[in-house]
């Protein structure tokens, strides 16, 4: 849900791009930093995961716009609050759990698709992949957010917060994944499972 100083500051932008003048700092940040809802939900379209897990979902914004295209979703927020804003639909789960006791009950390689958007800090984003890469398939793949801020006052927790030096010691292991983020803020990152480049190789 936007607020309403917040639709106020993209209206300001507007005008001001309008006028040709420079946009303000924060409600340029605010108009830019949800470009992974339109990536993901294209993603989706050009992968066909039949099973699909988000850690952090707030609003359910990205969640209810996957829901017409995954068979099944598992949602998971440590916020209870979160599961009201999810559209009714049989083939969501809903699960009001912190990710760190959630990976103590997913199961091994089942899911095709996970979207790390949880706790960012640099700690919180190491557990929540150690959870993913063993609860990813085989070929699936792993998003994580938040992982390109901007600058340094976009690490602060509000924000981006630490995720991104957890990317960047992440990075450097690359025997049972590949990695690569978009460097755009507030980032993306892409993580492949797999063991060669093209399954079907053998060695
Ligand atoms: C940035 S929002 C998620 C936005 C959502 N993925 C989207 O794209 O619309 C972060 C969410 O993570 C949840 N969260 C924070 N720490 C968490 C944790 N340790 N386990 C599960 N959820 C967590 C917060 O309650 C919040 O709803």
């Amino acid at each position: 849900m936007t607020s309403y100083p917040r639709k106020l500051l993209i209206f300001v932008q507007k005008v001001l791009i309008k006028l040709g003048l420079r946009p303000l700092e924060s409600s340029h940040y605010l108009e830019t930093s949800k470009w992974h809802l339109d990536f993901i939900a294209h993603l989706v379209r050009v992968l066909k995961p039949q099973k699909y897990l988000e850690i952090g979902i707030y609003r359910a914004g990205l969640i209810n716009r996957l829901i017409p295209l995954i068979p099944e979703i598992t949602a998971v927020d440590v916020d209870p609050d979160s599961g009201k804003f999810i559209d009714s639909s049989n083939n969501v789960k809903f699960v009001n759990l912190d990710s760190q006791k959630f990976w103590k009950t997913s199961p091994d390689s089942y899911y095709d698709l996970i979207f790390i958007d949880g706790n960012h800090s640099r700690e919180a984003v190491l557990v929540d992949f150690q959870g993913a890469l063993r609860s990813i398939k085989a070929e699936g793949i792993i998003l994580l957010h938040d992982t390109y801020p901007v600058d340094k006052e976009a690490t602060n927790p509000a924000r981006c917060d630490t995720g991104y030096l957890a990317i960047e010691m992440l990075g450097h292991k690359t025997n049972e994944f590949e990695m690569m983020t978009i460097p755009v803020h507030p980032g993306l990152t892409l993580v492949r499972k797999r063991a060669r480049q093209v399954p079907w190789s053998e060695s």
